[in-house]
């Protein structure tokens, strides 16, 4: 087995057990706030420390970043490191709105090797590895054939700063509303990916995410033979990622659409480049 089929299969154990105590612990009873909207419950906590226990026990040494326990931040010279979001789409488990998951990636080398994506409700789980493709429940998958704009869903998410930077967000939804066939914002990047994977959707952008909403999501996008950059056509910055993906042609469109809209706005054509407020 290479190296990346045997992190994908780690990486799948992880982000199973994950769901595994999601379901296992029900509705969230304790709710608390990170900040006025970013959520964290007893849930999170739980589904993060069941990851944890898989790969310590499965790939022992390997740091791990996760959402809430921290870990192995990039800049320095981390040689591996497991990134993971044991609950994506908290704000919708607490509601009772049917889209969350558990992603779970393997970095190494600056490189993303594998990614595995598990969904609590329905048990779909969804996974690459580096140059053996993408899968959704053991089934090949291709992102969409869409190519062109006004025939593209397409799927986008607002970062926690939505409330002071609500302008921002809202000039790119307006371009694409008057441009695209429609809009879905459903509150889980992890699960975003894999439906721009599926052929669900066909594109997405979302600024401002965080390590873990993108790192295995990244991967099975680009396995599933779709393009992956940040919003200005570069490389994502995994540690501060602004990301732009989809059906290659539809990735392109957007990027066309995407260019003077940033330059209105002062974004910098670079990378890594945080939104100016
Ligand atoms: C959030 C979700 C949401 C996205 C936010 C993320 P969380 O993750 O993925 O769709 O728009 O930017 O922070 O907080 O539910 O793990
Ligand atoms: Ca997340
Ligand atoms: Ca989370």
């Amino acid at each position: 087995m290479s190296a990346a089929a045997d992190a994908r299969r780690v990486a799948e154990a992880a982000a199973l057990a994950g769901a595994a105590a999601i379901r296992a612990a029900g509705p969230a009873r304790r709710v608390q706030h990170k900040s006025p909207i970013d959520l964290v419950t007893e849930v999170d906590l739980a589904a993060e420390a069941a990851v944890r226990e898989v790969l310590e026990r499965l790939s022992p040494g390997v740091p791990v970043l996760a959402e809430e326990g921290g870990g192995a931040r990039g800049g320095g010279p981390v040689a591996a490191r497991w990134i993971v979001d044991p609950l994506d789409g908290t704000t919708n488990f607490v509601h009772g709105f049917p889209a969350y998951g558990v992603s779970v990636a393997l970095e190494r080398g600056g490189e993303l090797l594998a990614g595995a994506i598990a969904e609590p409700l329905t048990g779909r789980l969804t996974s690459a590895a580096r140059g053996e493709g993408a899968h959704e429940d053991g089934a090949p998958l291709r992102v969409s054939a869409v190519d062109r704009l006004d025939q593209a869903l397409l799927l986008t998410g607002f970062a926690y700063d939505r409330r002071e930077r609500a302008g921002f967000y809202l000039t790119f939804v307006r371009a694409f509303l008057e441009r695209a066939q429609g809009i879905r914002r459903a509150g889980a990047a992890a699960l975003d990916f894999t439906h721009i994977a599926a052929g669900r959707a066909d594109g997405y952008w979302e600024f401002n995410l965080a390590p873990w909403d993108v790192a295995a999501g990244l991967l099975i996008v680009a396995e599933a033979g779709g393009a992956v950059s940040c919003p200005r056509g570069l490389p994502v910055n995994i540690d501060q990622p602004q990301i732009l993906v989809g059906a290659p042609a539809v990735h392109a469109a957007m990027l066309e659409v995407l260019q003077p809209l940033l330059d209105a706005v002062g974004w910098p054509a670079a990378a890594a480049a945080p939104a100016p407020g």
